[in-house]
């Protein structure tokens, strides 16, 4: 048992680093901090309708229509905004609301809270869910 777990190591390690420089890079995620970590939308399915107009008046001309990154004001970027449905199917919802209210250091994403309310936030984020 011992062997076969250490080999699935070993092939897993082999594999992270045939694709580490790809197109595709590994990519890690922050913990959510413990005042975010496990928080869930109080919303109902409806938000994502209130989430399209906060997304195209805030988000999409750095993140795109579709969030895939390539929105007009997002290609000057350094770095650039990634594709955010790729995103999301990786992580919770409490990583998309602490994100989105307290902004991405080191990157152009600034802190919404304050400017969004955090229904508004819970909103975008329900919207970023439909998003593909
Ligand atoms: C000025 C351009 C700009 C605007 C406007 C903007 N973003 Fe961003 N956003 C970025 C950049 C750049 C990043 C960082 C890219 C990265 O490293 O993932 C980012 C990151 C994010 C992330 C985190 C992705 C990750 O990798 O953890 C989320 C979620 C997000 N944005 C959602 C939003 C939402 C929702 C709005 C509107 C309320 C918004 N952004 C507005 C540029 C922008």
């Amino acid at each position: 048992m011992k062997k076969v777990l250490f080999g699935l190591l070993v092939l897993g390690a082999i594999m992270l680093a045939a694709c580490g420089g790809g197109a595709e890079e590994a990519v890690t995620f922050d913990p959510v901090p413990a005042e975010f970590a496990g928080m869930t939308s109080p919303l109902g399915a409806d938000a994502a309708t209130s989430g399209k107009d906060v997304f195209t008046t805030n988000c999409e001309s750095c993140h795109g229509p579709q969030g895939h990154g390539d929105g007009p004001a997002g290609a000057a970027l350094d770095p650039q905004p990634k594709n955010l449905p790729e995103i999301a199917a990786q992580v919770g919802d409490d990583y998309l609301f602490w994100r989105i209210a307290t902004g991405k250091p080191g990157t152009s994403m600034v802190a919404w809270k304050g400017v969004l309310t955090d229904e508004q936030i819970w909103q975008a984020v329900a919207y970023i869910r439909t998003l593909k």
